[in-house]
């Protein structure tokens, strides 16, 4: 785990968009594949990447973006279903074409129906290669996409409850509480982890506890973000609110820092 601590917001930002450019392959031999967050959290990385794009430094208009999550029950074309917010905060930002973005689908009436759209998602990601890179953001629980605590740190796309805590943090971007859906469809923690790189994103002091639980309490369902220690290429990207309640934090600054000292 790399663990690189900026000292703001938008410092973070920068450093995750490096370390997303990093992780795309260049060979041009097969399309990249993004894996997106929606969320407050990674906004200023997607901003950062569209400079990049501004600055010919990258194109994503051969990339294929697959969100981490969706509302179940939401109405097609709803401002908040993660479809919507991807089509306005990354295809808009950074040119990834409306058509190369997959979302899971929420659609479904009942569980079967919304466990085949699952599986179909699961198999979608597989034919294209694989995620190259996995953005993520951490909920104050300790959730990673919305696997919530207890969820299995195997588990595969799937229909999940969202938590109370969850429904709360969320229910900024509705009208009020009632209007927070109360399931999604979610990429599993073994999904998330087939990744090839994961780069999380997390600033503000809302996060020190939940940061300091993944990253240095022990791997366990009850902190699904835990599950990142056991990725062997995972960049996590922290403003000083956020790293606030890490012990390690001085190992991370000097590992930080490279080979300047040998
Ligand atoms: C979003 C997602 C969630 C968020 C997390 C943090 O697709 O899967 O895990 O990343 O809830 O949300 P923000 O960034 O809004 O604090």
């Amino acid at each position: 785990m790399e663990v690189v601590v900026s000292p703001t917001p938008e410092d973070a930002a920068g450093r995750a968009a490096e370390a997303v450019l990093a992780g795309l392959p260049r060979d041009g031999g097969r399309d990249p594949v993004l894996g997106l967050a929606t969320g407050s959290s990674p906004l200023g990385l997607y901003q950062e990447l569209g400079r990049a794009v501004a600055e010919g430094r990258v194109d994503f208009s051969r990339t294929h973006g697959f969100a981490l999550d969706e509302y179940v029950g939401l109405p097609p074309g709803h401002p908040e279903g993660y479809r919507e917010v991807l089509l306005r905060e990354v295809c808009a930002v950074i040119g990834l074409p409306p058509e190369r973005l997959s979302v899971p689908d929420g659609s479904g009436d009942d569980v079967p129906t919304l466990m085949a759209a699952a599986r179909a998602y699961e198999d979608r990601i597989r034919e294209l290669g694989g995620v190259d890179v996995q953005v993520l953001g951490i909920g104050a629980n300790g959730h990673l996409g919305f696997n919530e605590p207890g969820s299995a740190l195997a588990s595969r796309t799937r229909v999940k409850r969202l938590s109370d805590r969850t429904r709360r943090d969320n229910a900024r971007f509705f009208q009020g509480l009632e209007d927070v859906p109360t399931h999604c469809v979610t990429q599993g923690l073994g999904t998330i982890l087939d990744a090839r790189r994961l780069v999380l994103v997390a600033t503000g002091d809302a996060k020190a506890d939940a940061v300091a639980a993944a990253l240095e309490g022990p791997l366990m369902a009850s902190v699904p973000a835990s599950v990142l220690q056991w990725h062997r290429d995972t960049v996590v990207c922290l403003d000083e609110a956020a790293a606030a309640a890490l012990r390690n934090r001085q190992y991370y600054d000097d590992a930080a820092a490279g080979l300047t000292e040998r």
